[in-house]
């Protein structure tokens, strides 16, 4: 399947990370040091590793993407300078592993002031630290506060020769969640370029899904789909769940055969220059959705729409779960898998029985992005919307096959729609545009 509508496959500009950088300076105090560690590699089985993804926020600050790195930022009250440490050019091991772009070459094509060997940290950190008032790291690191802590003990043991120890530890993840939240007009770009690939996944999986096949040759269409236009990972491993395993939400077996007369829910996303699309679609298998199908789908759909209708800069994920829970209290009221009052069953909350997970999330360079939901760590008080902000909205409804609550036609069914969309001045714009949603365009790509 080729792709009319993607240009080339954007990629960010050095200079885009060099502003990131320069937006965490200018939150650093005066004579301050942050320290950022690079992901290692992770053992998959004896000496085979997982496919290396590197530690985003780390990503975020350089573009770089080698294991064991560590970025050190300094600033002084006339300078600012971005030092990296990373592992040495070695020809033996790159014969072995791959190429490594050494010290030389890492310092001109990352823009970086200086660059050295890992070997050289222990010697060269606390020579900077000295003098140095503040430290910022992330507290959560383990592996990194170690090193920090040992770096500080070893300035600490030459107080006697006049070195000035740090004196203040400081938790840089607010800071750095803080400015990922808010993505530039480059990172929205290549969000909605991974947007689209992933739209062309899903409608490669419609196109291609029938009855008898295995989950996992679907999951495998939709890795195909992404590869061929440049999106080489997969942001999250893919579910592909037929029937009942669509009530599992972290369905990830994708390992059974696909039944005729079910519905399939596909939530697959690729990573693109480290940047997550996170889209779910569900459909019939056969590609003709029965009437008890329809009825819980274009209800979902229509929260969805609803939902997203309502997005604009101001407005919060609680408003957006008041929009949810009224469309889907009501509509599981009229089909009379909810029964009461409609006025009490919206306060309850009803549509929980039915609707298990939250409403969205932010999405990054993670596809549980970073950035706090809440104002001031108050759990009650969600925070308004601001232009760049990317986000999800996933409306769904479970019934799961054992629950005999509910009448039999509708068990067995699980159905999730999942958008990414951005917070833009005037309202949103939504990056999922590509990928089928309506029983109509559903129905008619899949027609065989
Ligand atoms: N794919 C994970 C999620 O939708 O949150
Ligand atoms: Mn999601
Ligand atoms: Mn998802």
């Amino acid at each position: 399947m080729t792709n009319q509508n993607l240009p080339g496959i954007a990629i960010l500009p050095i200079s885009e990370f060099v502003t990131h950088r320069s937006k965490l300076f200018a939150q650093m105090t005066e004579n301050s040091v942050a320290f950022f560690s690079a992901a290692s590699e992770v053992t998959r089985s004896n000496d085979t590793e997982f496919a290396f993804c590197q530690n985003k926020s780390f990503y975020y600050l350089t573009g770089f993407n080698e294991p064991d790195a560590m970025l050190m930022l300094i600033k002084q009250a006339s300078s600012e300078q971005s030092i990296l440490f990373s592992l040495p050019k070695d020809k033996k091991h790159e014969i072995w592993h791959g190429r490594r772009i050494g010290q030389e070459k890492a310092c001109q094509h990352y823009q970086l002031d200086q660059c050295f060997t890992l070997d050289e940290q222990s010697e060269l950190v606390p020579q900077y630290l000295n003098g140095i008032k503040q430290v910022y790291f992330a507290f959560d690191d383990e592996n990194l506060s170690q090193h920090v802590f040992g770096y500080l003990a070893q300035v600490r043991a030459s107080t006697r020769q006049g070195e000035k120890v740090p004196t203040q530890l400081i938790d840089v993840s607010p800071m750095i969640d803080e400015l990922r939240l808010i993505k530039s007009t480059n990172e929205i770009e290549l969000m909605r370029q991974v947007n689209t690939i992933s739209g062309l996944a899903h409608q490669r999986a419609m196109q291609i899904t029938s009855a008898g096949l295995f989950e996992y040759q679907i999951e495998n269409e939709i890795l195909h789909e992404f590869t061929h236009h440049g999106a080489r990972y997969a942001a999250y491993a893919t579910i592909v769940a037929g029937g009942d395993n669509a009530n599992i939400l972290h369905y990830t077996d994708n390992s059974a055969r696909l039944v005729n007369n079910d519905l399939l829910l596909i939530d697959a996303g690729g990573e693109l220059s480290g940047y997550a699309a996170d889209i779910t679609r569900t459909f019939p298998v056969n590609g003709k959705f029965t009437e008890p199908q329809k009825a819980l789908y274009q209800l979902v759909l229509n929260a969805k729409v609803a939902v997203i209708s309502a997005i604009k800069p101001g407005t919060t994920f609680a408003k957006l779960n008041n929009i949810a829970n009224e469309y889907l209290t009501r509509g599981l009221l009229d089909l009379g898998i909810l029964s009461g009052d409609l006025t009490e069953l919206v306060k309850e909350k009803a549509s929980k029985k039915y609707f298990i997970h939250g409403l969205g999330h932010w999405l990054g360079l993670d596809v549980h992005d970073v950035g706090d939901y809440h104002i001031n760590d108050n759990k009650e008080q969600c925070r308004e919307f601001t232009p760049g902000m990317v986000l999800t909205i996933e409306p769904g409804l479970y019934m799961p096959l054992d629950d005999m609550d509910i009448a039999e036609q509708w068990r067995g069914i699980g159905i999730r729609i999942e958008d990414n969309i951005v917070v833009t001045k005037q309202g949103c714009e939504n990056l999922t545009a590509n990928c089928p949603e309506t029983i109509t365009d559903i129905e008619t790509l899949m027609k065989r």
